[in-house]
């Protein structure tokens, strides 16, 4: 592990938003409620169109290149019989490897031309994730591991949206705690001091706590953390990239051999080919008060004042993008050292995206 001011470039780091994301990782490609049994479901990584199929028995779901190898058209336009695909145009047939299985007119005795492409498909906390990247490390690289997922103390909430900029800027984000004053209508002052930061070649993370300055504490707010801010930096949050995911825990009383009160997940899958856009998965586990039940009833306030904040930070990573698309470069001048390593850490650890025109 190397200290952070070791490493924290000089400057900016504007190369980050023409860098994509690697690949070579699972990501969710949909909520598994949506791939419903006998249907397909069209997906984007990076321009790579991919189809989503779920066979009739409502079994697990497969993955293929979206384009039929006879005539190009979209396999997802196809219908699902038992466990196959077959093209809506002249309905060749495709296995779950996307290998081509018949062609209903083709003479007996004819060999039956090459398919298309399979990806690595799993199943895990209600999404259907994918591996997009080199198929020969989908089954030597882990889906990521959520232990609180499932944990019968937390309630979980789903984030699934399209958002308008490139996943570098979701990162920053989040990681910036420095901008709760965008979100001085939901959560009155707060001020954020930052109390340690680790580092490693594919990961950073930052430890905050809070304190209120201005305003009261709303009850969405306190339902979700808490009244730990309220008390001067008795809290604590500890933000992380781990390439390519992102994760938020954050402690109440600041004690973090405790379960934390909110464990929040996401993945930001870039579906356009230049990748200003993003598909943001993300699961928030909440912890549940220890009367049974109560949780549901407070649920919908949580869903207000959470769908609040990341509204605000909607609106504000998309802005940044537009800003850098008007712009035609990364005019960002950023001053917190951290946010400049976490640039770093994600231009190092992306690919290239290539020119448009090849
Ligand atoms: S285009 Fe798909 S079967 Fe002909
Ligand atoms: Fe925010």
């Amino acid at each position: 592990m190397r200290k952070y001011r070791d490493v924290a470039p000089e400057g900016d780091v504007p190369e980050t938003r023409t860098t994509g994301l690697d690949p070579d990782f699972w990501y969710p490609f949909a909520r598994s409620r949506d791939l419903k049994p006998g249907k397909t479901l069209a997906v984007k990584f990076a321009g790579t169109e991919i189809v989503l199929v779920r066979p009739d028995n409502g079994g697990a779901p497969y993955a293929l290149e979206d384009r039929c190898a006879h005539r190009q058209v979209p396999l997802s336009m196809g219908v699902v019989k038992g466990e196959q695909l077959q093209c809506g145009y002249h309905c060749w047939a495709y296995d779950r490897s996307g290998a081509c299985v018949s062609i209903p007119y083709l003479d007996r005795g004819r060999t039956l031309p090459n398919g298309v492409r399979g990806y690595g498909c799993r199943e895990a906390y209600g999404f259907v994730f994918v591996f997009p990247g080199n198929q020969e490390l989908a089954d030597v690289t882990p889906v990521p591991e959520l232990p609180t997922f499932g944990d019968r103390r937390y309630k979980t909430r789903v984030l699934d949206r399209d958002i308008a900029c490139h996943y570098s800027f979701m990162h920053e984000n989040l990681m910036d705690m420095n901008h709760q004053f965008l979100h001085r209508s939901l959560m009155g002052r707060i001020r954020a001091k930052l109390l340690d930061v680790r580092e490693g070649e594919d990961w950073l993370e930052a430890d905050y706590s809070f304190s209120r300055t201005e305003g009261k504490q709303s009850l969405g707010e306190r339902l979700i953390i808490g009244s730990g801010n309220d008390d001067k930096y008795a809290d604590l949050m500890t933000i992380r990239t781990g390439y390519p995911y992102q994760t938020l825990r954050y402690w109440t009383d600041g004690k973090r051999e405790e379960p934390p009160a909110l464990d929040l997940w996401n993945a930001y899958v870039p579906t356009d080919r230049a990748q200003h856009h993003n598909h943001t998965y993300g699961l928030i586990m909440i912890q549940k008060p220890p009367i049974p039940g109560v949780i549901h009833l407070l649920w919908p306030v949580i869903t207000l004042f959470t769908e609040g904040i990341f509204g605000q930070d909607r609106v504000i990573v998309e802005a940044e993008q537009r800003a850098y698309e008007t712009q035609g470069a990364d005019l960002n001048n950023e001053v917190f050292p951290i946010i400049q390593s976490l640039k770093a850490l994600l231009a190092r650890r992306g690919v290239p995206i290539p020119p448009a025109d090849c």
